[in-house]
Order: C-alpha cells, then structure tokens, then sequence
C-alpha cells in the first residue's frame, strides 16, 4: 500500500490519525480500491482462483452477473489468528461523508468466527505473556495507538463483549484481563457482560479509567501522559463497579443501598476466589453502613435466585423447532444492513400469531418499538438499552454465524421464508392448546362455550390451510 498510488489516500488518512509508518507494517493494513473489482480480477484471472472460492471466502459477492468486490475505497485491517493465518477483513470509510457503516466486516466464512476473532493478537501476545496482563480495547485504532505509544500489550474486541472462546484463547497468554473500553453506560454494559466468562476462566479482571473518558485513541492525543499513568494504575473491576454505583446512587436512604446491593451483589457471587469475594463484600457493607452478615445473607439469596434462572434456561438440552427458527431469524434481522424493514417484514407475518412471552419476542417487540421513532441502528447502543435477561438470547443472535446471501433481495426472501415457517409453527401450538381445551369443555358439558372454541379451532385451521402449501418443508 505505501508504494504504490492506489494506497495514497489511505496513507494519508492514516499519517492525519497520527499513525506512523512501522505501525502500518507490522499491522499489515492496507487499501480497497474504489473500482469495485479490483482484487476479484486479480484472484480470478491472475491468480486463476474460481469465483466461487472467492465469494466462499468473503471477498467478493454475486451483483447480478457480475462479480464485486466486497471491500471498496475503505482502509483495510487484516483480522490474523494467533497463529498468523489471515482469516478475514475489516475496513474502515475514509471520508466522513460516506454515509455507509463506518467499519465493516468479513462476513462469517468457514474461517472465520466474529466471536473467536482477536483483533492484534498475532502481533502482541509476545507482549501479553511478557507483562501477563491484556489490556482489552473496543476498536483497530485503539489497537494501533497503544502499540505505537508503548502499551504493546492490547488486544481489540471489536465493539462486543468477550465472548467465551475469546477468553480461554487469551488465558492461555495471560492471568490478567483489563478492560480499556468508553467510559460511557454502553463501555460499563460491556464489561458487565464479559465478566461471566472471566470469572469462569478464573482470571483477573481489571479496568482502565480513560481522563476524558474518550476511546484511547483519542486519550493518546488528548491526555497521553494521564492516559499512560492510567494504564500503571488499573484497578479492580470490583471497585470501579461498585465506585460507579456509589456516585450514582443516593446512599443515604434504604432504597439508595438496596440499588447498590442488587446491583452489584450478582458480580460478587460469582467471583471463584473465596478470600476476594470476602473481601468485596465487607467493602460493600462499610461502604454502605450496614453489616456484613445481612450483606453475606443477601448475597447467599440472590445466588440462589440466580441458579434457579440459570437451571431453568438450561433445561431444555434438545431445542424445540421454533426455538431455533427464532434464533435464526433474529439473527437474519440483527446482521442485516437493513434491520428495519427486516424486522417489519417479519412482524407484518407473524404478528397475530405471535406470542410475547420469550426473550426472542421480547427483543422483537423492542426492536420493532426502536424504529419507531428512528432509522439508525447501532447494534451495541441497543444492547445496552436491553434488560439483563434478555441480553443472552441477544448476543448469540448478533454473533450467529449466517450463511451467505447473495444480495439484500435473498436476504428479505429468507426472513420472510422463516417467519413463514415460524407463524405456522405458532400456529399449530396454538391449535393443539385449542384441541386440549375443547376436550375438557366437551367433559365439563358447556355446549355453547364448545361451539366457540371450536369456531376458534376451524379459523385457524383454515388461516393455517391458505399459508401452510408453500411454507411448510
Ligand atoms: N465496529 C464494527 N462495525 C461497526 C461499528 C464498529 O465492527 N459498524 C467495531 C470496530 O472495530 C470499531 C469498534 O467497533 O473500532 C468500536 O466502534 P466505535 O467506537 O464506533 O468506533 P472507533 O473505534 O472509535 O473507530 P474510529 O476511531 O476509527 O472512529
Ligand atoms: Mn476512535
């Protein structure tokens, strides 16, 4: 990219966000010609790959008849495993005002997994192990800054949280994981949902306060001498946690210390390590001036709660239909480019039918309700405004490893297939709850209240006769 004129201009992007020359090497970063077929012409007839090899690969897609590039006119980051394989893309708009996403990336392909995928880690994880700390950042360009400015240890996570097998990957480099994200609500949210996993590997987590507040790009050009001193003085997850919702909270009144509690007693719970819990939960009762035994009890309760909710969404080990078809479908919706009129589609179909009481339909409802009142969709925005319980089902939809579609019409076609399927689905539970129902009237001997529920019965039996020919397979 440095030599040839093609790359200019996103060396010149690049020099104007401060980011030197031996960074762009050893990052490998690079450029998307604006042609639209630049590399399919290049990997089809000069290095005689087939075209299908290269839409397989998440390179390029079908356009009519036509081959495209997927990437154009955008910076390029090479998304590399710890074992050096390039496994996908991202790229960054270099104009602000392009007004499509401002990052994309590699779709999921059979090599690569959105929720495996560690951003910097081929070239840091020397650093890691060296200092046995991570330091977790949102995005490429925090990556870049730190290293550039001796933070070598850093990874990016690209805008999630930490996903399992993001986890086990880096406990094999590190004990210590510390989280460096926005210090705004979504930031927190973020490191909220990624301790599950942390404290299930067993490794320590700890944060990075940003003077500002900013990304650490930004705290680099702003405040770097803060900033590094920042970095030397990570602290506990714990007490930024409970820090946070002491200044939030009035602590003076009952109802103020019982938000500080059930805020913060579930993270507590789940520490591994007995001596640390202990210690965070007399923290916890001084800072809130009551006793450590009611503080230890309540503890000890809402944990109980908690196994009975984790117990009870993990029963089911063989998935009903419709619960994979849900899935599936919020999933189409969530990664869509446009999430809008997916999720209108499918509501438009399914919505009689439709019950409101799973997490799926739940997350619909919302996503339904956030269109609402406007067009723009930011993924991560929207899952810090979702309730806790339903931020599972959310995260597994967002990170759901999608099959290919060729264009935005193929896409639209499959979401209204499944919601097809789904409202027959519904529609068909709906009726065996019917059936059982007239049975029992039928014994109890209520003529009349017979005659409606089998009214009920034969509407739907005939809604379902005029969808279900071409639906059902
Ligand atoms: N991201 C993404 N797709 C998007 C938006 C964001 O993959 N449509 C990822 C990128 O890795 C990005 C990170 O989430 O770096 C955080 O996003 P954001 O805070 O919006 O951007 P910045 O990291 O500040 O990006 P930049 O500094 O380049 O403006
Ligand atoms: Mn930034």
């Amino acid at each position: 990219m440095t030599k040839h004129s093609a790359g200019r201009k996103a060396l010149d992007y690049l020099n104007g966000r401060g980011i030197d020359q031996k960074v762009i090497e050893t990052f490998a970063l690079g450029f998307s010609p604006l042609s639209g077929t630049g590399l399919v012409k290049y990997l089809i007839d000069k290095k005689r790959f087939l075209k299908e090899e290269v839409i397989e690969a998440g390179l390029a897609y079908q356009r009519g008849s036509q081959v495209a590039d997927f990437f154009r006119g955008r910076l390029m980051f090479p998304l590399i495993d710890h074992r050096d394989n390039v496994v996908g893309f991202s790229g960054r708009i270099m104009d602000n005002s392009d007004t499509t996403s401002k990052y994309i990336n590699t779709r999921e392909t059979l090599i690569y997994h959105k929720g495996d995928q560690i951003y910097g880690l081929n070239v840091t994880k020397e650093a890691i192990r060296r200092e046995n700390q991570a330091i977790i950042v949102e995005g490429e360009f925090d990556v870049l800054s730190c290293f550039q400015n001796g933070v070598g240890q850093v990874i990016a996570v690209k805008g999630t949280a930490l996903t399992e097998s993001q986890v086990s990957l880096l406990s094999r480099f590190t004990q210590k994981l510390t989280f460096c994200f926005d210090g705004d609500k979504a930031g927190q949210e973020a490191i909220k949902r990624s301790l599950v996993v942390v404290e299930k590997k067993g490794l320590s987590p700890t944060v990075i306060e940003i003077p500002g507040g900013k990304d650490p790009d930004e705290a680099f050009k702003e405040h770097s001498a803060l900033f590094k001193k920042a970095v030397k003085e990570d602290k506990s997850v714990y007490d930024y946690l409970l820090g946070k919702s002491l200044q939030r909270e009035n602590i003076d009144t009952a109802e103020g210390k019982k938000c500080v509690a059930d805020l913060m007693l579930p993270f507590i719970a789940q520490i591994s390590n007995e001596i640390i819990k202990e210690h965070y939960l007399k923290k916890i009762a001084e800072s809130l001036d009551t006793t450590y035994e009611s503080i230890a009890r309540e503890s000890v309760r809402l944990a109980k709660n908690e196994k009975k909710v984790v117990t009870a969404t993990q029963k089911p080990v063989k998935r009903s239909k419709e619960e994979t078809l849900e899935e599936y479908l919020l999933a189409l919706i969530v990664q869509s480019e446009k999430p809008k009129q997916a999720i209108r589609k499918a509501i438009e179909i399914m919505s009689e039918s439709m019950s409101r009481d799973r997490a799926y339909h739940k997350i619909m409802d919302r996503l339904l309700a956030h269109f609402g009142h406007t067009d723009h969709f930011d993924a991560k925005k929207f899952a810090d405004a979702l309730p806790q319980e339903l931020l599972q089902a959310y995260d597994t939809s967002l990170l759901f490893p999608l099959p290919m579609f060729v264009d935005g019409d193929k896409l639209q076609g499959e979401i209204e297939n499944v919601s097809e399927k789904l409202k027959v689905v519904y529609i068909q539970e709906k009726m065996k709850k019917l059936a059982t129902e007239i049975k029992k009237t039928e014994q109890e001997g209520d003529e009349s209240q017979v005659d409606e529920l089998r009214k009920q019965f034969s509407y739907l039996a005939t809604h379902l006769g005029g969808i279900a020919p071409n639906t059902t397979n």
